[in-house]
């Protein structure tokens, strides 16, 4: 397999690095720019004809990012590219996946058919499949799924003493119960609705088990906060241990950080699929684990 060409968009460039330089490839000079009146500007400085072509591209904020995103894919496809992959750390659009009331639009399948035109496979971590089981139920490419759970938990392990995970919400089982096998320890997950963008509830739930430990709040991403807000002033009482908040994906909309940070949180801790100042777990080894890309 001839060298294969990487290069981001608006990414984080050390992520990029570390993937590139598994993989034994080339960073590629780009340019992108917008034009006067907004449009996207893209060029490539690299050949790459007959090359595998890999954008390392995190999708927070996806609607700035999808026609650059777009325009580069099909850029390198139209010079002759072998492939063109996308590795995307956070996946967007994945939350909308039912229409909730007549009209709505399902934008998680619209974004799959768009990414799916557009290129030959895709590696992202921990989507939010929640009644979806499988990417490739919108995605006709190949779509591999990686995890963060294991150095989460290994993180959850090695910083926090005494740990009680507590999901907030049905959803979150799948990660809770098994970062809580791994490190052997104790977790619920509580049942939340949500009434709107920036509204849920928290059902009560006694918490008497929380006795000697530190509740550890764990979630995939953490977008306007409120779930992990609600959980922290209606459900937690006034432990001698602090909540610690811990989310693979720093979306954090807004005021989101801010609002979360004015509880009397002790901690939040997040991946770096996002970049954030959050964020104290590397998942740039997760990364390595690309099955569309062989080392050389
Ligand atoms: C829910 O379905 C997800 O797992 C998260 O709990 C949710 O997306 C967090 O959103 P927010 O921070 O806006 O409450």
């Amino acid at each position: 397999m001839p060298e294969p060409i990487f290069f981001t968009l608006t990414s984080s460039p050390a992520l990029l690095e570390s993937v590139a330089k598994h993989y034994q490839g080339k960073i590629a000079n780009i340019n992108l720019r917008h034009f006067p009146d907004g449009e996207t500007f893209f060029k490539i400085e690299d050949d790459v004809k007959d090359r595998p072509v890999v954008i390392v591209e995190t999708l927070d904020h996806p609607d700035d990012k999808v026609m650059p995103l777009m325009i580069a894919a099909d850029t390198v496809k139209r010079l002759g590219a072998h492939s063109v992959g996308l590795v995307a750390p956070y996946l967007a659009y994945m939350r909308q996946d039912k229409a909730f009331s007549a009209g709505e639009a399902i934008s998680s399948q619209t974004f799959a058919k768009l990414v799916s035109e557009h290129f030959d496979w895709m590696v992202t971590i921990d989507p939010h499949l929640h009644r979806y089981h499988d990417l490739n139920e919108i995605y006709t490419i190949p779509t591999q799924v990686l995890h963060a759970a294991p150095i989460v938990a290994d993180w959850i392990q090695n910083n926090i003493e005494s740990p009680m995970l507590i999901g907030p919400d049905s959803e979150s089982e799948q990660w809770v119960s098994e970062m809580a096998k791994q490190i052997n320890a104790p977790y619920l997950v509580l049942e939340k609705t949500r009434h709107g963008d920036k509204d849920v509830s928290i059902k009560p739930v006694p918490m008497d088990a929380l006795a000697g430990h530190t509740p550890v709040l764990v979630d995939d991403m953490i977008s306007t906060g409120r779930t992990l807000i609600k959980v922290i002033e209606d459900i937690l009482p006034e432990t001698p241990n602090q909540p610690v908040c811990v989310a693979i994906h720093a979306v954090f909309s807004g005021d989101a950080f801010e609002a979360l940070k004015a509880t009397q949180i002790g901690d939040i801790v997040t991946t770096n699929t996002i970049k954030h100042p959050s964020n104290r777990i590397d998942i740039s080894t997760i990364l390595l684990q690309n099955e569309y890309l062989s080392p050389n």
